[in-house]
């Protein structure tokens, strides 16, 4: 039965393996160090807060962590952690911010804005973003440089992991027109096959700009990883820091 792709599809699917690719990520512990330097006492807000790899690890510095998530099944993995009854979290989409008060930072890691499917709540987002930061406060992405090169045809097959159990392959269609990438994680066991499904709206950081600009903040600070490494023309990554203009 097909079934509609919104703002919980990817949350709810992956929730139960989440932790088992992602958790050890090697780029989080210097996220949280960097996010905690940047946080100017907090609180702070994580948009798509997920089962919580990043937002734990940088409550337990001290700081106060709020999220937002569209998906139950991954904030009940959060919930299911030490610290992670205590972690304030709203339930909707990110890109409406429907949250109170205001925020030194509000970061939205992993590639996660592009979840918003259309320029549109794109936009959106920032300008409700923009209007939660408190004064001087810091907008922080972490996001893919778009790389059409990957791509024949408009497709691409990967394989990313091939065991003598287990098959795990990334299969991806890209849009050129609507700047849209659909993906499926695909796992495949004796038992059987488990689809994990992807869409993201991917945007250039020159857009991204743009759209700050109009939720009128400015572009602070562009590197090219957690450690502040340059952003440069080879940079695969971006992080990019925005506050009010
Ligand atoms: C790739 S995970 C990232 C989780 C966490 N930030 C991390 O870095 O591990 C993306 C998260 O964003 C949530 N999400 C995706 N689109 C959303 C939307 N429009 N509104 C709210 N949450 C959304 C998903 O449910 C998921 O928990």
């Amino acid at each position: 039965m097909a079934t509609m792709y919104d703002a919980s599809t990817y949350g709810d699917r992956i929730a139960p393996v989440y932790d088992a690719l992602y958790q050890s990520l090697p780029s989080t512990e210097a996220a949280v160090r960097l996010l905690a330097e940047l946080t100017q006492g907090g609180p702070v807000l994580e948009l798509g807060i997920g089962t919580g790899r990043i937002a734990l690890p940088l409550a337990e510095t001290g700081i106060a962590v709020h999220g937002i998530d569209a998906s139950a099944a991954m904030v009940e993995m959060l919930r299911g952690k030490p610290g992670g009854a205590q972690i304030p979290v709203t339930m909707g989409d990110f890109a409406d911010v429907g949250v109170e008060g205001h925020y030194p930072l509000i970061y939205v890691v992993f590639n996660t804005f592009f979840a918003l499917l259309t320029q549109e709540e794109q936009i959106r987002c920032f300008a409700h973003v923009a209007e939660h930061l408190a004064p001087g406060g810091r907008f922080l992405i972490e996001a893919f440089v778009p790389d059409l090169a990957r791509f024949d045809r408009g497709q691409r097959t990967s394989v990313i992991n091939l065991t003598l159990d287990r098959v795990q392959l990334d299969v991806v269609q890209v849009d050129i027109a609507a700047q849209r990438i659909v993906t499926q994680h695909v796992a495949i066991t004796e038992s059987g096959t488990r689809l994990y499904p992807v869409q993201l709206r991917y945007a250039w950081p020159s857009e991204l700009d743009l759209m700050a600009r109009l939720a009128g903040l400015r572009l602070q600070e562009r590197w090219g990883g957690w450690q502040r490494e340059p952003f440069t023309s080879a940079s695969q990554f971006h992080l990019s820091v925005y506050t009010p203009a």
